[in-house]
């Protein structure tokens, strides 16, 4: 088989890259990657030797080099994970996010349609979504696969759009899709943007940490190396035509995970307890925010069998052991153009 699996250089690929090369050293796999600031190829340093491994730089919204790429492959499966994901950037750049996530998705299921055209056995194409398409939930019940869509940021609405492309690619041409929406992951090599790495990192260099509204919202956890077993379990085993969600059963309000992640600290840095949950700043709500992901992975469990391998506690304590002792990747990634982002992203909040 040759995959090509598009967003590798990022926090997500580079798991699933790395996770397909170990499980199936048969296989030939072809990252395609723009590398944006979210894409760093030392997040592949491990495995960027490997024999069946290929990196190609390039960009999803370029359709004629997505025509050159697969005429001179004969790829049998797509694995689509590129796109723009942080929820923030996308509120202060809508346009890049419409690039990316839907033309970018477009000329990709046009590409994979033209090069399979009148032979679609075997193949088969996935796209890596979010449960941020769903909307937002109250406190109780859970997101399913038959959830109306109801997206409130430009992030999720490019996400969601994507999502309808792939579908209507199915029903229109036949192309041999499958779909899974996944909750919030955690793990090494996640841009320091994000939630927990952007919170490790403060609390390393003793700076606030900046709560959106009063920290009630909740998201729902997994760790990035089960949500790349599941890539591997519904591409080799989903139906064709199907959606699956995945998620980990883990519901925490911000701000009761923030505290986890301070006394962790405190514990992992050797300082008083209580230095760093005294970091903790209140700032402006994030616009349009979602007040509550939950995900039902039930159809995933019964169907495919999957489950999580680690508990949550388990995956946060290696998560931040990881981050303590990868300050190179940190510094790296958090030099130049961040610096500006940071300062942007949280002036006057
Ligand atoms: P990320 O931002 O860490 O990585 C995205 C990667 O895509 C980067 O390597 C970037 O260089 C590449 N990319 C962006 N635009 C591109 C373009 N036009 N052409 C080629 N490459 C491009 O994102 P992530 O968190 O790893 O998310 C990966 C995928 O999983 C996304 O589709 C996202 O919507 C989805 N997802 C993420 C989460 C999460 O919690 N992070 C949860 C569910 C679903
Ligand atoms: O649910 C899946 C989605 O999870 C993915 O599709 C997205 O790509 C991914 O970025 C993530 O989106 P969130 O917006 O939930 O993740 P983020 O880490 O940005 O924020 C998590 C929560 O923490 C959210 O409620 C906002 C809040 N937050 C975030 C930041 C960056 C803060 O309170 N302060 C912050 O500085």
């Amino acid at each position: 088989m040759h995959i090509l699996v598009t967003g590798g250089a990022g926090f997500i690929g580079s798991h699933v890259v790395r996770h397909l090369l170990h499980a199936f050293p048969n296989y030939t796999i072809t990252n395609l990657d723009k590398l944006t600031y979210a894409g760093n190829l030392a997040n592949l340093k491990d495995v960027e030797s490997m024999s069946n491994y290929r990196f190609v730089k390039g960009d999803i919204t370029d359709a004629a080099f997505l025509e050159e790429l697969f005429a001179g492959n004969r790829f049998d499966g797509v694995i689509h994970l590129a796109a723009e994901s942080h929820v923030d950037r996308s509120i202060s750049s809508p346009v890049e996010f419409v690039m990316s996530n839907v033309l970018g998705t477009v000329n990709l299921l046009n590409a994979a349609r033209v090069a399979w055209e009148g032979d679609f056995e075997g193949k088969r194409f996935y796209h890596v979504s979010t449960d941020e398409v769903y909307g937002t939930l109250g406190r109780e019940g859970m997101f399913t696969e038959t959830t109306a869509y109801d997206p409130h940021s430009p992030y999720s609405a490019s996400k969601a759009s994507s999502d309808h492309f792939v579908r209507a690619f199915h029903d229109t041409y036949g192309l041999p899709v499958v779909i899974s929406n996944c909750s919030n992951n955690y793990g090494s090599f996640q841009f320091p943007e994000k939630l927990i790495p952007l919170f490790i990192n403060n609390i390393r260099h003793n700076k606030p940490l900046p709560v959106y509204g009063k920290g009630e919202n909740v998201r729902d956890w997994l760790w990035v190396v089960d949500h790349a077993r599941a890539i591997d379990v519904i591409f080799h085993k989903g139906a064709t035509g199907e959606t699956y969600n995945i998620g980990g059963h883990n519901e925490w309000t911000n701000i009761d995970l923030i505290h986890l992640l301070c006394r962790i600290m405190d514990r992992k840095l050797d300082r008083q307890p209580g230095t760093s949950e005294s970091l903790i700043t209140y700032v402006t709500d994030r616009a349009g925010h979602d007040l509550r992901y939950a995900i039902d992975a039930s159809k995933l469990q019964r169907e495919l069998g999957w489950v999580p391998s680690i508990t949550f506690e388990e995956g946060l304590e290696a998560t931040v052991d990881w981050y303590l002792s990868n300050q190179e990747w940190l510094d790296e990634v958090t030099s130049g153009a961040y610096q500006r982002y940071y300062e942007e992203m949280y002036a006057g909040r």
